[in-house]
């Protein structure tokens, strides 16, 4: 699907390139899919701010009724700050909270990530309840980087550690209510099936056990030939696998998910400017340089993530180019080689001249909140939200 030029181009003239245009109504259509899943012993619904903090997405979002889950202390901190109630707001997080007591006596709910965590969270929280993310052996993700279970992964206590955790919460007399596993941004149907199984097998080990969190990381499709996980596939797995749990075990697990990219990676577009047009002659390469780049949107640098590119002009012919950032660096491409962040790829688009106006699609998650902001000096590129759809 095109994006729409007349949309876009007028919304590029009034606040000037580079521009994050962010688009409510989708993010209502993906809201309103994670809300309406159905789990048969209740269910609670958060987004991973860090995938786009922009307070009014994370207020929009909030105020569809679905919580907030917060990576940092920090994060939780923000997200108190845009109005989010403390008691929407779980934090499960790879650095020790500076503030933590202050977050739980708030009411924020805490997910202990590691053993370190969960004996400090006993020292300040004796005798309560706290759930723990598990590493439940097995990861995936759109890129090895994106990959946060299984033994290359630092996230969660090992799943072969569950004594050492029971042994912590008899120290500190605490009950461990909660299974919380996250194996990876940009899963698809097979692993999530694995990895509900194996959240469920760490599950049955914590006799206290009442609700299971099974984080986010529905691969989302960006490129035409890229396939979404189907959401409304994977919660009937669950509900099917909490069924059966019950009936095993006599426990109605509650569940939880917190989608990141799921509810915001679609919404956004980024706009640019075409400030440069090189080449490196007869069997080089035709460059765009933008007025943006890793500073603004670092996925593709990164993980050679591919993002739709539009030039958005009336001319109908079309030229193979490698787009570029404006940032000293060979390595800020927006167009890499699938699964090749080294190497450059090129991408038919239509012939452009300098000063065009070009959208890079799909950027409402993981580019404006992660990136190498302020790279060679150069300022964040804008980011506003509005109403419709892109
Ligand atoms: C614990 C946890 N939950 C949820 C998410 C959201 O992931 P995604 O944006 O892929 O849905 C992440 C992202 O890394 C995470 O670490």
């Amino acid at each position: 699907m095109r994006m729409k030029k007349d949309t876009l181009l007028p919304l590029a003239r009034q606040h000037g390139t580079p521009l994050f245009v962010y688009f409510c109504e989708e993010i209502n259509r993906q809201t309103d899919q994670l809300l309406a899943l159905d789990m048969p012993y209740g269910y609670t619904p958060r987004y991973a701010m860090k995938a786009n903090p922009h307070p009014e997405i994370v207020k929009h979002i909030v105020s569809r009724g679905v919580g907030v889950d917060a990576s940092s202390s920090y994060e939780a901190e923000q997200a108190i700050q845009f109005g989010v109630p403390p008691d929407q707001i779980a934090l499960t997080s790879q650095q020790s909270a500076h503030n933590l007591k202050e977050l739980v006596e708030q009411g924020v709910t805490y997910h202990a990530t590691s053993l370190h965590q969960l004996e400090l969270y006993g020292r300040v929280f004796p005798n309560t309840t706290v759930g723990v993310r598990i590493n439940p052996g097995v990861g995936s993700g759109h890129s090895q980087k994106t990959n946060v279970g299984g033994p290359t992964s630092s996230f969660g206590i090992w799943h072969e550690y569950i004594d050492d955790i029971k042994t912590v919460a008899k120290r500190y007399n605490f009950t461990i209510n909660k299974v919380h596993t996250h194996v990876g941004s940009g899963t698809d149907l097979a692993i999530w099936k694995e990895a509900i199984d194996l959240s469920l097998v760490a599950a049955r080990q914590f006799e206290d056990c009442a609700i299971i969190n099974l984080g986010g990381g529905f691969k989302v499709a960006r490129m035409p030939d890229e396939v979404s996980t189907p959401i409304d596939q994977v919660a009937s797995v669950i509900s099917q696998r909490i069924k059966q749990f019950k009936q095993e075990t006599g426990t109605e697990l509650h569940v939880e998910l917190e989608p990141g990219g799921f509810l915001v990676a679609g919404a956004g577009v980024l706009l640019a400017e075409i400030d440069d047009i090189v080449d490196t002659g007869e069997g080089g390469y035709t460059f765009i340089k933008l007025n943006t780049g890793m500073n603004d949107i670092l996925r593709p640098s990164l993980y050679a993530a591919q993002h739709r590119i539009e030039v958005l002009t009336d001319r109908n012919n079309t030229k193979e180019y490698a787009v570029v950032g404006h940032n000293c660096e060979s390595g800020d491409l927006l167009t890499p080689a699938i699964g090749d962040p080294e190497t450059i790829a090129t991408r038919e688009l239509t012939e452009a001249q300098i000063g065009d106006i070009v959208a890079v699609g799909d950027v409402g998650a993981y580019c404006a909140s992660m990136a190498a902001h302020g790279y060679n000096g150069f300022p964040s590129a804008k980011e506003v939200v509005v109403r419709g759809s892109r």
